[in-house]
């Protein structure tokens, strides 16, 4: 596997199309919902795009929060983890991104769980 994860997830366009569909299916999965009620969803976008870009390979520094600053407080819990997960599977799936990369993906974001989940301070 020559490729980085980030031209087989699309590159720039690709990644940016993904975590659109991920901030959007958040925002309407009844499980986490509430968590981006005061979320500027734009914003959002923008920070976890370049989160992910800069994550898998591709150009750019990126310039948001560290993991655990932006989930400190919210003690989130491991269903909320689950649902966000179920999200970014449906998000690959509507982008048609393959089984291998799908994986990876999980694989990166299940790995990430101890600086998002349970942060309370
Ligand atoms: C591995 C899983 C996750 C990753 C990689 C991740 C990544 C990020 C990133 C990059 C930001 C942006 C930080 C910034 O703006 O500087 C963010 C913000 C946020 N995340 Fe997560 N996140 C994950 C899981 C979750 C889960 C499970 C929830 C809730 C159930 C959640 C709720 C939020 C909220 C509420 C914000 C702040 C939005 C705002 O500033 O209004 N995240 N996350």
């Amino acid at each position: 596997m020559s490729e980085s994860l980030f031209v087989r997830l699309g590159g720039n366009e690709g990644i940016k199309n993904i975590v659109n569909d991920l901030v959007d299916l958040h925002a309407g999965n009844k499980t986490i919902s509430n968590r981006f009620i005061d979320s500027d969803l734009p914003a959002l976008k923008k920070a976890a795009t370049e989160f992910f870009i800069a994550g898998t390979g591709g150009e750019g520094v990126y310039k948001g929060k560290d993991l655990k600053t932006a989930h400190r407080g919210m003690n989130i819990s491991p269903t909320e983890f689950m649902a966000g997960l179920d999200d970014a599977l449906d998000a690959l799936e509507r982008n048609n991104v393959g089984q291998r990369e799908r994986e990876e993906v999980l694989f990166v974001l299940y790995s990430m769980r101890k600086d998002v989940m349970g942060v309370c301070h």
